[in-house]
C-alpha cells in the first residue's frame, strides 16, 4: 500500500487538504504537521481507525492518545465540566503546545484513545495546516507522534515516511516543525494546582505566570520520580537512537574534556562516535559526526533540531553518542527530559 504525500502551502487551501480530510472521515490514517512534531491523525471516535494507529506505530495499548481540536467548542462533545483554571490556561496558551488531561464524557471517544482511563488528553495545535485539517475532516483527531514507537519523534514529513511508509494512508507535508519537542501535558489538581505530567513546549515558568501552584510530576535530574507515572507514556524508553548515548553535565570545560576523552577511547576501540554539542563548544570535538544544536543561550534551536540530530546519528551508523547537557530551566527542562530518555537514563556528572 502506497503512502501519499500532500504538500501544503500556507495558508492551507481547502483543495490541498480535500483528499486527506476525506480519508480521515472514512477511518483512514493521515500524518499531519503541528508546531511540536508530526502527529498520526485518525478519527478519535472510530475504534477501528484507532486500532490501526496503535498497530502502525507498534505502540503499547496502555498508552493513551492526545485528541486534537481546532475550536474550543469541540470540547463540549468530548469532556465533562472542567476547572475554571483549565479554561483560563486554554485562553492563555491555545493554540499551542499545551495538552490538558480532562475528565472524558463516557463514550465520546474510542476507549482505545483513553486506554481505558476516565480522562482524555486534549490540545489545540498552533499550526494552520493542522487546524485546517481538523476543521475540514470534522473529526476530533487522535494524534500520537507519527513515529514508530521507541524512535525519535518526527519533525519533518520525511521522518514520518522513514518510519511509516506503506503503513498509513498519507502525510500532509507542511515542512519542518517549529518547536521540535512535544507538548507539555498537564492536569489541574484541586482549585489552583497545575501538575506537569510531561514537560514540553510550554515551560513551567510560562505556566507559573498564569497559575500559582505548578508542580513537576515527571522525572528531572534534581529529583528522580518516586510515584508511579501518571502520564503512562513517560515510563517507556522513547526517542532513542540506535547508538548508545550518554549525556554529560557540568562545568562546560570539564564536560568538553570528558567527552573528548571518552570519544577518543571509543575511537581507539574501533567504534564510530558522535557528539551533540552546543554551538559554543562544537569546534572542540573530533568525533566522526559532530552536530551543533545552536547556542546554549537560546535553547529553541536545540529543541527544534534534537530529533533530527538523533535520526542523523542513526543514518551515519554512529555507535556511541555523547550529548552536552544543559540547565533544566525554561525549555531546558523538556530538552533534558528527552535527552535523558534517548540516553536510557545514562547521565555523567563532571
Ligand atoms: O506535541 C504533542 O503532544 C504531539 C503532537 C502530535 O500533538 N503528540 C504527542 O502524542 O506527543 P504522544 O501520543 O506521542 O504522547 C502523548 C502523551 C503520552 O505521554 C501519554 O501517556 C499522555 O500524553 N497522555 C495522553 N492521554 C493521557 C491521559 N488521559 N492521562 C495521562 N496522560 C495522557
Ligand atoms: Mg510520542
Amino acid at each position: 500500500k502506497r503512502t501519499k504525500v500532500w504538500p501544503v502551502t500556507l495558508p492551507a487551501d481547502v483543495r490541498q487538504l480535500q483528499e486527506a480530510a476525506d480519508l480521515l472521515r472514512s477511518g483512514g490514517l493521515v500524518a499531519f504537521p503541528t508546531e511540536t512534531v508530526y502527529g498520526l491523525g485518525a478519527d478519535a471516535r472510530n475504534t477501528e481507525a484507532i486500532r490501526q494507529v496503535f498497530e502502525a506505530k507498534g505502540r503499547p495499548s496502555d498508552n493513551p492518545l492526545i485528541v486534537h481540536i481546532a475550536d474550543k467548542s469541540q470540547l463540549d462533545a468530548l469532556v465533562l465540566p472542567y476547572p475554571e483554571l483549565a479554561g483560563r490556561l486554554m485562553d492563555a496558551f491555545w493554540p499551542g503546545p499545551l495538552t490538558f488531561v480532562l475528565p472524558v464524557i463516557p463514550g465520546a471517544v474510542s476507549p482505545l484513545v483513553t486506554a481505558g482511563l476516565d480522562t482524555v488528553g486534549v490540545r489545540m495545535p498552533d499550526h494552520p495546516a493542522a487546524l485546517a485539517l481538523i476543521r475540514q475532516s470534522g473529526c476530533p483527531l487522535a494524534g500520537p507522534s507519527a513515529n514508530k514507537s521507541g524512535r525519535p519523534s518526527p519533525t519533518e514529513a520525511g521522518h514520518v515516511l522513514d518510519d511509516l511508509d506503506g503503513r498509513i494512508g498519507g502525510v500532509v507535508d507542511g515542512g519542518a516543525c517549529g518547536v521540535g519537542l512535544e507538548s507539555t501535558v498537564i492536569q489541574i489538581t484541586g482549585e489552583d494546582g497545575v501538575r506537569i505530567l510531561r514537560p514540553g513546549g510550554i515551560t513551567p515558568e510560562q505556566l507559573e505566570q498564569a497559575a500559582p501552584g505548578v508542580r513537576i510530576d515527571a522525572p528531572t535530574a534534581a529529583g528522580e520520580q518516586t510515584e508511579a507515572p501518571r502520564s503512562p507514556g513517560m515510563k517507556y524508553t522513547h526517542y532513542a537512537p540506535h547508538g548508545e548515548m550518554v549525556i554529560v553535565c557540568g562545568e562546560p570545560s570539564a564536560v568538553a574534556a570528558c567527552i573528548r576523552k571518552e570519544a577518543g577511547l571509543a575511537k581507539a576501540r574501533g567504534e564510530t562516535t558522535g557528539v551533540l554539542a552546543f554551538a559554543e563548544h562544537a569546534a572542540e570535538y573530533e568525533a566522526d559526526v559532530v552536530l551543533s544544536c545552536g547556542s546554549k543561550q537560546e535553547l529553541g534551536q536545540a529543541a527544534a533540531g534534537l530529533y533530527a540530530s538523533l535520526r542523523h546519528f542513526d543514518e551515519a551508523g554512529i555507535q556511541r553518542i555523547w550529548a552536552e547537557g544543559c540547565p533544566e530551566e525554561g525549555l531546558g527542562l523538556a530538552l533534558m527530559n528527552r535527552l535523558r530518555k534517548a540516553a536510557g537514563g545514562q547521565v555523567i556528572r563532571v
